[in-house]
């Protein structure tokens, strides 16, 4: 019987070299990085691989996890699959996805340092949800910066973060300098980065409060190590492997906690099959397939430091979609580097082909995905179905269903009246956004 890991799992001892350091020029270091609890600070940069969980979040964890890990034989009967598909669902949590491994460990660690209060930003409100809930687990404050657009189109989202008490604001808002600047800029008022941006400065005007976010930092892939740790166990108790593991890429925090022990766990020795590690992103904002290896921003405000990250520029104005989770311009750090060195892939795909996918799941294996889980399983079927050379299965594919699309229906429904619409990031935008930024190893071209 697979049991919940006791233990987070670090690929950064795996990795032979250290992350890219930030760049801090004098105007940009702020009590952003002031505010985060050591214990997050060393599961950012140790080389320690395994991370005990703390007690109080172990014992959240048990309450709905192992998530359930299954063979999705009618998916791959109804897509044309030549190797099994299994799929992991991380759904099944208050919160309805995988955000609430991370938004539980943070609220944790920044309680115990302290604080009262969290502030966020939010795109698609999954990660709202997850800090309300965990911030009312333990007791302290929320107040979040949801995108506004993508609030008008999941309103339960906001509902849901009000009925754990949270201070919800939609972004652009007239409560900080960011929003009041935002809505005056045409195509800036539905950035997740503007939301950050807002968030940061809330955050900074109250000693008590903590900026906090949900899944680009690397202590965040580290908490999302659960979902890797589990579908190995889970997958050999099924005595079956994969050797193609694919999760979608807001961020990279899903992506990276499902894909990234897989990595640890083969460079350990442990494992005999090498796995294609296939992030899949949207078409809107393609970083990883289209952006540029640059030191650019996490937020529109660019006060924060600079990271190394794949992006389409902090200043881009990434074309709506109902996948408003993985509407944002920049790869993690951690991912970034893993994509320089390839040991991931990516792969884009637009909004029609997910939510296609994600109905095609729907219909056979009775769970309806996210949006954003439909990329993953659009790109899942692609591979299992051989339709990437570039990336021949031959064992099996394992997919990550990050969230349930119970409070996405508005997208599903626009599906069915055969109006969605693909809306691939235009390449003259992106090298405009991305054109300023200082390459991080400008010899092999950013
Ligand atoms: C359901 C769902 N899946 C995936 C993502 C992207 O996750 P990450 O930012 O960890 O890459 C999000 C982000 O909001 C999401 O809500």
């Amino acid at each position: 019987m697979t049991t919940v890991p006791t233990a987070w799992r670090s690929v950064l001892p795996h990795l032979g070299e250290q992350l890219p350091a930030d760049l801090t020029p004098p105007h940009t270091a702020g009590p952003v990085t002031a505010t985060l609890p050591l214990e997050l600070v060393r599961q950012s940069i140790s080389h320690r691989e395994f991370w005990p969980i703390p007690e109080p979040v172990a014992e959240r964890y048990r309450a709905h996890r192992p998530t359930p890990l299954w063979r999705a034989r009618r998916f791959e009967a109804e897509i044309g699959a030549r190797v099994p598909i299994y799929v992991k669902y991380e759904g099944g949590n208050i919160s309805g996805s995988h955000k609430w491994n991370t938004a539980l460990a943070q609220a944790y660690y920044y309680h115990r340092a302290g604080f009262r209060e969290l502030v966020t930003g939010t795109g698609a409100g999954q990660w709202g949800s997850a800090l309300a809930a965990a911030c009312a687990a333990f007791g302290m404050a929320c107040t979040v910066f949801m995108v506004g657009g993508s609030l008008r189109d999941k309103p339960y989202r906001g509902s849901l973060m009000r009925l754990f008490d949270a201070q919800l604001h939609a972004s652009p808002s007239p409560l900080t300098a960011v929003g009041r600047a935002a809505a005056d800029r045409p195509g800036q008022g539905n950035s997740l980065a503007v939301a950050i941006g807002e968030a940061v400065e809330y955050a900074r005007a109250d000693p008590k409060r903590a900026f906090c976010i949900g899944s680009g930092e690397t202590y965040s892939i580290l908490h999302q190590s659960v979902i890797g740790l589990e579908s190995i166990d889970q997958l050999a108790a099924l005595g079956a492997d994969v050797d193609a593991v694919v999760g979608c890429v807001g961020a990279g925090s899903n992506f990276g906690g499902l894909a990234l022990p897989f990595f640890a766990a083969a460079r350990a020795g442990e494992r005999a099959l090498p796995a294609d590690l296939i992030a899949a992103e949207s078409s809107t904002t393609p970083k990883l397939t289209r952006g540029v290896y640059a030191y650019d921003h996490t937020d529109a405000t660019g006060t924060g430091p600079l990271e190394a990250m794949y992006t389409v520029g902090s200043g881009f104005a990434i074309p709506s979609s109902h996948s408003a989770g993985l509407r944002f311009h920049g790869a993690a750090k951690l991912l970034s580097a893993m994509r320089y060195r390839d040991h991931i892939s990516a792969l884009a795909v637009g909004e029609r082909e997910a939510l296609t996918a994600g109905r095609t799941f729907a219909l056979t294996e009775l769970v309806l995905p996210a949006p954003e889980s439909g990329h993953a399983l659009a790109v899942a079927a692609r591979v299992a179905a051989g339709r990437e050379s570039g990336h021949p299965a031959r064992h099996g594919v394992l997919v990550c269903v990050s969230g349930h699309g119970l409070l996405d229906l508005a997208a599903y429904d626009k599906l069915l009246a055969g109006s969605p619409e693909d809306r691939p990031a235009d390449t003259d935008l992106v090298r405009a956004a991305t054109a300023s930024l200082r390459a991080v190893h400008p010899t092999r071209g950013a």
